[in-house]
């Protein structure tokens, strides 16, 4: 029997990394999700169910990382490795970048991709890899000056991924503006940010973690390799992009719906065909007692002594017979 395709997924208790693990596990794959809140945990396996295993590990400690490798069995395949784990860099002026707050946003965002898929595929097969990109990693804007910089490393990072491991397909895709805590985050703050992002949130221009989910894993899932290669990275809000993406959801689908259609027409085929026969055995059994009892009727009528008349008792006892 073919093995269940397993994912692991970083940053699996909130935003997108938990709709990524939500909607792989509602596709029937098993999911080794990552996080460091238990309780977050506990929601997403009783929203899960088996096919999720949850792992409460802190990834910026070598602890945690070991915890990861100690739950993913070795020697096996890992059809996708997501990397959605992320720290709140926060808006601050460049002047206020603090290095040693620096580092640990580095520290979650680029060492800790680096160092799962070195650890993880030491013993196993990565097969896809997903980085979660930001377009600020390539926009100096106002006060963004610490989460471009760490974006821009992390965005190096699957770059070099990509063009370094040939036995693993890396995907670099822009979520864009996604309804998560950093969103919070940014509408918190003190800064001019905060009232663009308001406005925004009140046209509903922030997608939901939901939506970009179904687009993440119809790339780590659905794209062929082709696809993948065609791009250097994939954008949710480019419309070609999703309708390539979709695409392929679609025809998942409505693959899928084929053969359950074909599956239910094979049903009531054989429904309609048993039916069928056991309405012929019925009408013929009927038809035949019914000839006896005829053939007999005449026979008495025609003087022949009810004792003698073996053909009404053979055929009756024809059809309990039949009935058996
Ligand atoms: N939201 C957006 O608009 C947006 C746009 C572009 C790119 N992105 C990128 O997408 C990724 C996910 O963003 P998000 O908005 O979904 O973030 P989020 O809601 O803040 O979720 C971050 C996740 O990372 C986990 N995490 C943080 N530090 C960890 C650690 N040391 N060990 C293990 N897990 C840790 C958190 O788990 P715990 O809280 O349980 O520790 C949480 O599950 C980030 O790389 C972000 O830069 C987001």
């Amino acid at each position: 029997m073919q093995a269940i395709p397993t994912y692991v997924v970083t940053g699996a208790t909130r935003g997108i990394g938990r709709a990524v693990a939500t909607e792989l596990a509602g596709r029937g794959f098993r999911v080794f999700a990552v996080g460091r809140s238990v309780e977050l945990l506990q929601s997403l396996s009783e929203a899960c169910g088996s096919r999720v295993t949850t792992v409460a590990a802190d990834l910026c400690s070598i602890a945690g990382v070991e915890q990861l490798l100690a739950s993913v069995p070795s020697d096996s395949e890992i059809a996708g490795l997501v990397h959605s784990a992320g720290s709140l860099v926060p808006l601050q002026p460049y002047e206020q970048i603090n290095m040693n707050e620096l580092a640990e946003h580095f520290r979650i965002h680029v060492g800790v991709p680096i160092e799962l898929f070195n650890s993880l595929s030491r013993n196993r097969t990565v097969k896809r890899m997903l980085f979660i990109d930001s377009y600020s990693a390539s926009n100096a804007r106002l006060g963004w000056g610490a989460y471009s910089i760490v974006k821009a490393a992390a965005q190096m990072a699957a770059r070099c991924a990509a063009q370094e491991l040939p036995g693993t397909r890396t995907i670099r895709a822009y979520p864009g503006a996604v309804n998560t805590r950093i969103v919070d985050a940014v509408l918190a703050s003190d800064t001019q940010t905060a009232s663009t992002f308001a406005s925004m949130r009140e046209k509903g221009e922030f997608a939901e973690p939901e939506d970009v989910a179904r687009f993440l894993v119809a790339l780590l899932v659905d794209a062929t390799d082709e696809l993948i290669g065609s791009r250097d990275v994939f954008a949710y809000n480019n419309p070609g992009d999703r309708a390539d993406v979709f695409q392929l959801t679609r025809s998942w689908s409505s693959d899928q719906t084929a053969r359950i259609a074909a599956a239910l027409f094979v049903f009531v085929a054989e429904a309609i065909a048993w039916f069928g026969r056991r309405a012929i055995h019925i009408i013929g059994k009927g038809l035949y007692l019914q000839t006896m009892w005829l053939v007999t009727m005449k026979r008495l009528r025609d003087g022949a002594s009810l004792a003698g008349c073996h053909v009404l008792t053979d055929s009756l006892t024809q059809g309990i017979r039949y009935e058996r």
